[in-house]
């Protein structure tokens, strides 16, 4: 069917695979089947987050994904040295810059821009002259977005963290404030000619409302996912996901 929202991407994060595998400290199971299998499902990219701790993704899966791949690698990082070292020598499709406190269990909030501006436009410049897409993980806040469009970053990724938490909770207030913040950011962030992403926390039950946002054109989804695999399969877990976010757009 066609329709006038444009094409959503949906990015499958393979991060909890790895987790599972190193609880065991062995070789299953292994991330980048599980990345092959995500893209026969449908996963129009690969999200990967290398944690300075190496918690769950490793070096060797960077390795491994940039070699066996067929759709683009979204690769997340710290803006660290150490980081910044391996985006440049891999140089994947796109590198989304998160926050990140080693005691934390995911990525809590967005990145501060604003107050780093100056160093994160630097640090940015070479990896966008590697031919990377710089994209910034952000709260749905005015100034966070004005400052990753003013250090030249192409693509914010909206944090869909504390509107997931509030469905999660049945906390109805919070939901649809957070909402509204993501839906106004959405436009906003396109108005200036951002491209706009979302993720964290989406499940089969906050996914359409964000889907359903037209400047929103790629969904980063993983733990859910994962999760939901035990159950149905990755494969199955992922196509009900890609349904949900086609019916949310027709
Ligand atoms: N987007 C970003 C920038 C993230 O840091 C994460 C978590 O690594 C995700 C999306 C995916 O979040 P979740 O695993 O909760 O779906």
């Amino acid at each position: 069917m066609m329709n006038d929202m444009p094409f959503q991407r949906l990015g499958v994060n393979i991060d909890h695979v790895a987790t599972v595998r190193n609880a065991r400290g062995g070789a299953y199971p292994d991330p980048l089947r599980a990345a092959k299998l995500a893209e026969e499902a449908g996963a129009d990219g690969i999200t990967a987050h290398l944690r300075e701790d190496r918690r769950h993704i490793s070096d060797a899966d960077i390795d491994g994904l940039m070699d066996v791949l067929s759709v683009p690698l979204n690769f997340e990082m710290a803006a660290t040295e150490e980081m910044q070292k391996i985006a440049l020598h891999h140089k994947p499709h796109a590198v989304c810059l998160v926050p990140e406190k080693r005691e934390e269990r995911t990525t809590e909030g967005g990145l501060e821009v604003a107050r780093e501006e100056n160093r994160l436009a630097h640090y940015i410049a070479p990896l966008r002259e590697a031919g990377c897409r710089v994209s910034i993980f952000i709260a749905a806040d005015m100034r966070q977005i004005e400052a990753a469009h003013r250090i030249g970053a192409e693509v914010i990724e909206l944090h869909t963290g504390a509107y997931c938490e509030a469905i999660a909770e049945g906390d109805h207030v919070t939901r649809d404030r957070e909402l509204a913040a993501l839906t106004d950011m959405a436009a906003y962030a396109d108005g200036l000619g951002l491209e706009v992403h979302a993720g964290h926390g989406l499940t089969y039950e906050s996914v359409s409302p964000i889907a359903a946002l037209p400047q929103v054109k790629e969904l980063n989804i993983g733990h859910f996912l994962i999760g939901e695999s035990i159950f149905l399969g990755l494969q199955p877990a992922i196509r009900e996901m890609r349904r949900l976010m086609d019916e949310a757009r027709s």
